[in-house]
């Protein structure tokens, strides 16, 4: 195997959640969304999360991804606390370590399939050649060599997922989030989309959680995570 392809899971810790705890406000009131949450995934791992609307799936991927902060309890992925870590290392450590592929695709409409893919590295200036063979294999991986230049404009919906996909894992992330990544997308998509992502993260050795309301799909995924009145069900 090349540098540039499947890389190993060996030597990476893997996901550790410690009675998580999460509130907003509504008005005066605060609304408890997560309540001593435990979650533990090892490295390679892959799990879907399902339950109703509302009952913070999000939350906790934007939790997990750093992207919110908990009131309580400790994330640990790969052995890191980045909760922990000044805002500029946990960035970095964002950018490095978590991969995320959202509902709607996210790319930027003024660059080409290649340059979105790339874009988790220009955060680091200088691109490196192993950086842009990643990205040229991951181009061939989710099957759009033939649109390399093309915009995200031009890309059908599924198409623009794989894209985000790829993205998701150009500097093979400890873990990835997706969060409804085959929501918009006809039923045929959505599995070829999920597929896609469950054999790439296989090959990667990345941890993914993603997050579906599609009981076909999440019986897809090694494990099936229910949140339900603030924390997983047994
Ligand atoms: N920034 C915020 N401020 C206040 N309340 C919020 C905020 N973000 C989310 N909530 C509330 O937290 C609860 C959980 O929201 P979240 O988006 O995590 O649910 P979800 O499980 O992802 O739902 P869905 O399946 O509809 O996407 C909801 O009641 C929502 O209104
Ligand atoms: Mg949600």
């Amino acid at each position: 195997m090349s540098g540039s392809g499947p890389s190993s899971s060996s030597g990476r810790l893997g996901l550790r959640v410690e009675k998580l705890c999460k509130e907003y406000r509504s008005g005066d009131q605060p609304v408890t969304i997560l309540r001593d949450l435990y979650l533990n995934l090892s490295a390679g791992e892959n799990a879907a999360i399902v339950g109703p609307s509302g009952c913070g799936k999000s939350t906790l991927l934007y939790l997990l991804g750093t992207l919110e902060h908990p009131d309580s309890g400790t994330i640990e992925i790969d052995g890191q606390q980045p909760h922990l870590m000044p805002a500029s290392e946990a960035a970095k450590f964002r950018n490095q370590s978590i991969g995320f592929v959202f509902q709607e695709h996210h790319l930027l409409p003024q660059l080409t399939v290649r340059e979105n893919i790339l874009l988790p590295a220009l955060a680091w200036g200088a691109i490196a050649a192993s950086t842009e063979q990643r990205a040229d294999f991951l181009i061939q991986r989710v099957g759009l060599d033939h649109r390399r230049g093309h915009f995200p404009g031009k890309l059908s919906g599924g198409e623009r997922q794989r894209v985000a996909v790829a993205r998701a894992l150009l500097l093979h992330p400890a873990l990835i989030l997706a969060d409804e990544p085959t929501g918009s997308l006809d039923e045929a998509n959505a599995e070829a989309v999920t597929d896609l992502m469950l054999e790439m993260q296989q090959e990667a050795g990345s941890m993914l959680l993603c997050v579906t309301h599609n009981p076909m799909l999440a019986c897809r995924f090694q494990r099936t995570l229910t949140l339900r009145h603030g924390r997983f069900e047994p």
